[in-house]
């Protein structure tokens, strides 16, 4: 779908289908960033010179890109962060830790990711908040089960948009109606849906969302959190220091405003000049598209997989741009290995998901938009030596 030569990594000898953890960069990401330290390599809102002039104007038009990328209402409302989990820490511990009592429920599923899990859990032992969980069927959240679980207690439901292993696309939109019409707030986990389709917080009228540049073409490094307006005026940094103050003495400290109150220090300022290459990249190969070409190749992924009757798929009736396998007999971590004398990159194991009862250890085949027919064919070929697998496995 897009030419190898955006990729380097496209030139290298892997065929990578482990997506879902981490994307490939293009060059002009890669050149993006390169730029920065070579021609215009200075510290944000520190100096009085035209380098760090221009790094403030950069840094401040990713805003702007992200802003418009995810249809935020203002630029104000975009919060550098560096991955998801630290944007999720930072709703847990900056907002819900100081508006949640005891006894107060937070609604999650147990196919969460350990990000949108653990500082929850760090939370109930904080302040005593009860978790509530609601257990997929048959991979898939139905929403019935959220409404069954919400209480004059829960205060806010966080769930990810997409899961990162059996790939379930939750209607956030329904869940936020639902949700807002009992005073219930929605947190977000769009690590696996921003770099697949299309997000639009005010259309969805989510609370806070996070995702991380790194799964969609962009750097390490670089996380956004989205919130409303209204709730970050109430969110209390997660982090103090340079950049966040105003002005402080001995007995007060006054906060710079939103969103430079929650980017205290320095950030990764190339990564997130890089990111906001990465973000005019997918733009012009179009959210709509990308989604498009992930699903074909899925399908066709399926298809080419049922040649295989030996081939356990579990998540057939999923969105989301994974297929999570297994063969029985075979370690998933031995597959993956073996998938690897093959050159071929997946995961395997348990994904960052540890709750729930789809907790079996799989091989997860992740796509991307760089991947190609070809690839799967290939990978269709290797999984075709049932003998050479069992071999390697025993
Ligand atoms: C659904 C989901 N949430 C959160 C994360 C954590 O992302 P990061 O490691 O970039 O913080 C991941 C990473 O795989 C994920 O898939």
């Amino acid at each position: 779908m897009k030419n190898k030569n955006d990729f380097p990594m496209l030139d290298s000898n892997v065929v990578y289908f482990d997506n879902a953890a981490t994307s490939f960069k293009p060059n002009r990401v890669i050149d993006k960033i390169s730029d920065y330290y070579t021609s215009y390599n200075a510290n944000s809102h520190r100096g009085d010179y035209d380098i760090s002039f221009r790094v403030d104007d950069e840094v401040d038009y990713v805003r702007d890109l992200v802003k418009c990328f995810i249809n935020a209402k203002r630029k104000e409302e975009i919060i550098f962060t560096k991955n998801t989990t630290e944007s999720l820490n930072t709703i847990v511990f900056g907002y819900f830790q100081n508006y949640m009592n005891e006894d107060d429920e937070v609604i999650l599923s147990t196919a969460e990711h350990a990000s949108n899990v653990l500082p929850w859990f760090i939370l109930s032992v904080k302040k005593k908040i009860k978790l509530v969980f609601v257990e997929p069927k048959n991979n898939k959240l139905d929403i019935n089960d959220i409404i069954d679980k919400m209480s004059y207690k829960t205060k806010v439901v966080s769930l990810a948009h997409i899961t990162n292993v059996m790939g379930d696309k939750r209607d956030i939109k329904k869940i936020c109606e639902i949700a807002h019409k009992k005073g219930i707030l929605v947190v977000v986990d769009a690590a696996q849906s921003a770099p697949h389709i299309k997000i639009d917080v005010r259309d969805m009228d989510v609370d806070f969302l996070a995702f991380s540049a790194h799964k969609m073409c962009g750097p390490n490094g670089v996380g956004i959190l989205y919130g409303k307006y209204e709730l970050l005026k109430k969110m209390v940094p997660f982090a103090f220091g340079g950049g966040m103050n105003e002005e402080y003495n001995a007995s007060k400290l006054i906060l710079t405003d939103i969103p430079y109150r929650f980017e205290a220090g320095t950030q990764d300022l190339g990564s997130i000049i890089g990111f906001g290459e990465a973000i005019s990249f997918l733009s012009e190969v179009g959210m709509d598209n990308i989604e498009r070409h992930v699903k074909y190749l899925k399908r066709y992924l399926l298809r080419r997989l049922d040649e295989l009757d030996y081939i356990k798929v579990y998540n057939r009736n999923c969105e989301g741009s994974t297929v999570i396998i297994n063969i029985e007999g075979v370690l998933s971590g031995d597959l993956g290995l073996y998938l690897n004398t093959k050159n071929i990159c997946v995961r395997s194991g348990r994904h960052c998901v540890k709750l729930g009862n789809s907790v079996d250890d799989t091989v997860r085949i992740s796509l991307y938009f760089y991947n190609t027919y070809e690839e799967i064919d290939y990978l269709i070929d290797v999984l075709s030596d049932k003998r050479g697998i069992y071999d390697y496995a025993n």
